[in-house]
This record gives structure tokens, sequence and C-alpha cells, in this order.
């Protein structure tokens, strides 16, 4: 008993992580998306239930496959979509990592025939999603909430405002301006900071190894 508690220190917790990208329609066959290749999230997902959890892993448009006995995975193209799905799974859940990258804009209007070229430039107006994140935070009760914040100036202060502004227990700085580290790449190098304001600056390494250090911290912090 005592030794499954300490190989499977995550078991009995169901555990949300949001993954990829979203990709916004602008009629049947274009969209607005990102490069997020959805590796992080799903190391993520991995380590989670390596750690004995129980995974929904909500995953944007990705070509990485997973097939994990306790990683359950839910696709989702928009960020509507995902939100949705997401609502549905967070009230039964004790920790939600959101490491998708969400769209901020969607065509306000989705053509439903494919757009024909015009002379001259063309315009598209956008309107704002829903910031999942900030939801979840507004609608904390028990959760423990993880995010992440991409930056690419005043990275510190900005991830803090983050922390704050979406209620978060714990954010993941992902900083851009290092070579080899975010969307495209294999490794990541990253900065923890926990709603205590404690910083904690990694090494660039493989997204498995940063995966493993997230869940390090994220125990710690829950006493496991
Ligand atoms: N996020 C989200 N829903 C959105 C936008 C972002 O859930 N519509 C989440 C991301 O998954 C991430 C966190 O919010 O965990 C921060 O995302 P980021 O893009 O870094 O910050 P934003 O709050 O969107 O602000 P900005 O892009 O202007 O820096
Ligand atoms: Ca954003």
């Amino acid at each position: 008993e005592q030794h499954i508690l300490k190989t499977l220190p995550l078991k009995n917790k169901k555990i949300l992580i949001t993954a990829g990208p979203t990709y916004e329609a602008i009629d049947p066959v274009r969209f607005i998306g990102n490069h997020s290749s959805g590796k992080m999230g799903i190391e993520l997902a991995k380590t989670a239930a390596n750690l004995g959890a129980q995974v929904i892993c909500v995953l944007g448009p990705s070509a990485i496959t997973v097939t994990h006995k306790h990683i359950t995975v839910l696709p989702v193209t928009s960020a509507a979509e995902m939100f949705e799905t997401v609502k549905t799974h967070y009230p039964s859940c004790d920790v939600v990592i959101s490491a998708a990258a969400v769209a901020d804009y969607r065509p306000k209007q989705v053509s439903d025939q494919k757009l024909k070229k015009k002379d001259g430039d063309l315009s598209i107006a956008l309107e704002r999603t829903t910031d999942i994140l900030r939801w979840l935070g507004d609608h904390k009760d028990k959760q423990y909430l993880v995010g992440f914040a991409l930056e690419t100036e005043n990275e510190l202060a900005n991830a803090q405002g983050k922390l704050k502004r979406k209620n978060l227990d714990l954010i993941v700085l992902n900083s851009l301006n290092d070579a080899g580290a975010g969307f495209k790449n294999e490794t990541n190098k990253i900065t923890l900071i926990d709603h205590k304001q404690n910083i904690q600056t990694f090494e660039l390494k493989s997204k498995t190894e940063v995966a493993k250090d997230i869940f390090e911290k994220i125990m710690s912090l829950l006493n496991l």
C-alpha cells in the first residue's frame, strides 16, 4: 500500500490538460492557426499518466498521436470547441494544465463558401475568443490551476500578471527568446512562478524532462 502510493503519487487524481493549437475557420478551406505542435502538453499528459493520474487531454489539431491506457484524448478544432469540452470536464478535475496555444481572435464571419479572390487587398474582421484559462480561474472550486505564458518581452512581469489575473496556482513561463526553446522545438526553457511568487529557472532541456520538472513542482505544492 505504502509502496504503491509512493510510486504512483497521482493515483486517484483526475488531470485535464489542454494542448496544441486551435484553428479558427475563415471559410471551408482556410483557417487562422499557429505553430504549436502539441508536444509540450502531450508530454505533460504522459508524465501525469505515468505518475498514476487519470488524464484527459483536450487536443487541438496535432500530428502527434497519443496512445496511453490512462490518457483519454478529446480532439477539438477551434477555441470555442476547446472551451465547451473543457467546461464539461472541469467540475470533476483535481488539476488543470492549460498548455494549448489558444487563438486570441477568430474571424467574425465564417463564409460558408470558399472566398474568391478580387482585385486589391482583403481585410478580415476578427473578434476575441473566450479566454478559457481566465474563465477557469474565475470558476475555480477545488481545482489546482496551471497556466503557460508565452512572452517575448517583459517576461517575468507579464507572466506574474497572468498568474494573478487568471487566478492561477502556478505559471510556466516559456521564453521564445532562447534559441531552441518553444513552439516547434523538441526542447524548452522554462521558469516556474507559483502563487507565492517563488521563481525557479530551469536549463534548456527536452520537453519530456521539462514535463517532469513541472510535475515535481505541482506535487510538492500539493504535498504529494
Ligand atoms: N489561454 C486560454 N484561452 C485563450 C488564450 C489563452 O486558455 N483564449 C491560456 C493559454 O493556454 C495559456 C495562458 O492562457 O495557458 C496564457 O496564454 P498567452 O497567449 O501567453 O497569454 P494571453 O492571456 O492570451 O495574453 P497575450 O497573448 O496577449 O500575451
Ligand atoms: Ca494569447
